[in-house]
């Protein structure tokens, strides 16, 4: 087995130690990541390979990043055109996301995917959800979900990209999503289009990842 790397061992570390707050760590290790003491995987300038492979219809209009990071997948779509919100539960990561691509037309912000505010309910014409999920314990998982699910317009597309499990693993973080996980992004006034297992090269190898993608009818 490979020795785990530094930020792992934090993020398991950190992930584990508030099972009441589950979300709460990852401003803990983006800070700590910010002032260099840990590296993430999660540090990457080019948008996510499936995201970027992903053909949008003619439509563009507005978009938004859940758990954006450091902002490569949010960019991507502000340069494909659409008016593009970004925002993650870290402000650390916020912060970071926002010095990283200074004047960017990308809306930043502080949001949590489980207290969403009011006025991004139904708000967005695209909806890209990238590994915020599967980082998060399985605890809140269907509160995630819905919070996902609520973003988007009627009309709207949910594109979903996330780490495959066989079975339900309590051993995370990560905790990557069976069948029936992800295909609950389907339900509550979506619809599912399509759902495909892919096999993904990325820095760690190769990888199981579920590209999904639904919509909400107009
Ligand atoms: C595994 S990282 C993925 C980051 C980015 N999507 C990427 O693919 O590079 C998960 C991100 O979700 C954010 N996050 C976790 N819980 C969240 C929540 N409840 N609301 C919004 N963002 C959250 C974390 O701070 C972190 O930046």
């Amino acid at each position: 087995m490979n020795e785990p790397r530094p930020w792992q061992r934090e993020a398991d570390r950190l992930g584990n130690v508030d099972p009441s707050d589950p979300t709460g760590w990852f401003e803990t290790l983006w800070a700590s990541a910010t002032d260099g003491q840990v590296t993430t995987p999660w540090d990457h300038d080019n948008p996510h390979p499936t995201l970027a492979a992903w053909a949008p219809d003619d439509r563009l209009g507005s978009a938004v990043v859940v758990g954006c990071g450091l902002g490569a997948d949010a960019e991507h779509l502000s340069r494909l055109g659409y008016r593009t919100t970004a925002f993650d539960v870290s402000a650390s990561a916020v912060a970071a996301a926002r010095a990283r691509h200074p004047g960017s037309s990308v809306t930043y912000a502080v949001g949590d995917l489980l207290d969403l505010p009011h006025e991004w309910r139904g708000g967005f014409d695209l909806v890209v959800e990238i590994y915020t999920v599967q980082a998060v314990n399985r605890s809140v998982r269907s509160e995630l979900t819905a919070g996902v699910r609520s973003l988007v317009a009627p009309g709207g597309t949910l594109l979903v990209i996330q780490a495959v499990a066989d079975e339900p693993d309590e051993d995370g973080p990560p905790w990557p999503l069976t069948r029936s996980e992800i295909e609950a992004f389907g339900t509550e006034g979506l619809e599912s289009v399509s759902i495909d297992e892919l096999a993904v090269s990325g820095p760690r190898g190769r990888s199981r990842t579920w590209r999904a993608e639904f919509r909400r009818p107009s």
